[in-house]
């Protein structure tokens, strides 16, 4: 079974990812003002930011996402943890994957899926039902930080797809539930090298057993795997 392959799927993915691209193009300016600044935004500032940001998709790109759904299949993911959702796009694929490896054996599993924005999650809980996903995914709306306390572990897959300065403490939560083998995707930490630092100090520090490398999608996907 590969639900990527279903006509309906794909037509909706179509219809979000060109959502998002077409929003990524308005952001432009966003963008560079970001790249540019030095200093931390005010708090006045980071304000404005999350309400321009409110409405954005931001979606994982199509290859990326493609790629998740693969290594969700090659693992066979039974639980997995996403942060964050925003309106769905990337967890669509993960929860195809879901569907497509328990139509494949027993047992159940599900998708874990956050995001603090209501109105997002509003719109990603009508993109699941419209893709008939909704049993396969337990959205959890609010911060994460407060969202990712209780993990049923064991978690065989992450995307971390989320504000850069929240993939630290997602991953600090998400961690101590990671099986051995475990794999953990982030996107664009090539492209955001500096800001990733913290998240980089996480992951090398030997104490917490991954193995990484940065895969080169654009902007950087970093793989890692839990040794
Ligand atoms: C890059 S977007 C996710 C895109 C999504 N993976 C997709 O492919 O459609 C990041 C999302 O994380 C959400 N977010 C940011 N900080 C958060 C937090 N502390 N708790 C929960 N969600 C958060 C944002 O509202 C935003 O929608």
């Amino acid at each position: 079974m590969d639900s990527l392959k279903d006509p309906a799927l794909a037509r909706l993915l179509d219809r979000l990812h060109r959502q998002s691209d077409d929003q990524l193009e308005a952001m432009r300016p966003y963008y560079a003002e970001r790249e540019r600044r030095k200093a931390p935004p005010t708090a006045e500032e980071a304000a404005g930011i999350k309400a321009f940001l409110s409405d954005k998709l931001v979606a994982l790109d199509r290859d990326k996402a493609a790629f998740c759904y693969q290594l969700c299949r090659a693992m066979n993911a039974r639980r997995i943890v996403e942060v964050g959702t925003s309106c769905g796009v990337s967890t669509l694929y993960l929860a195809a994957a879901l569907r497509d490896n328990l139509h494949a054996g027993a047992g159940g599993g599900s998708v874990i899926g956050t995001e603090y924005e209501p109105g997002k999650a509003a719109a990603a809980r009508r993109h699941f039902a419209e893709a008939g996903l909704g049993a396969f995914i337990e959205l959890r709306e609010g911060d994460l930080r407060e969202t990712l306390r209780h993990i049923e572990g064991p978690v065989d897959f992450m995307l971390v797809d989320i504000w850069i300065p929240m993939t630290r403490p997602a991953l600090e939560l998400v961690a101590p539930h990671l099986r051995p083998g475990a794999i953990v995707v982030c996107d664009n930490t090539e492209q955001y090298r500096q800001a990733y630092a913290d998240y980089f100090a996480f992951i090398n520090d030997p104490a917490h057993g991954f193995r990484t490398m940065t895969l080169p999608f654009a902007g950087g996907l970093e793989f890692s795997v839990r040794c």
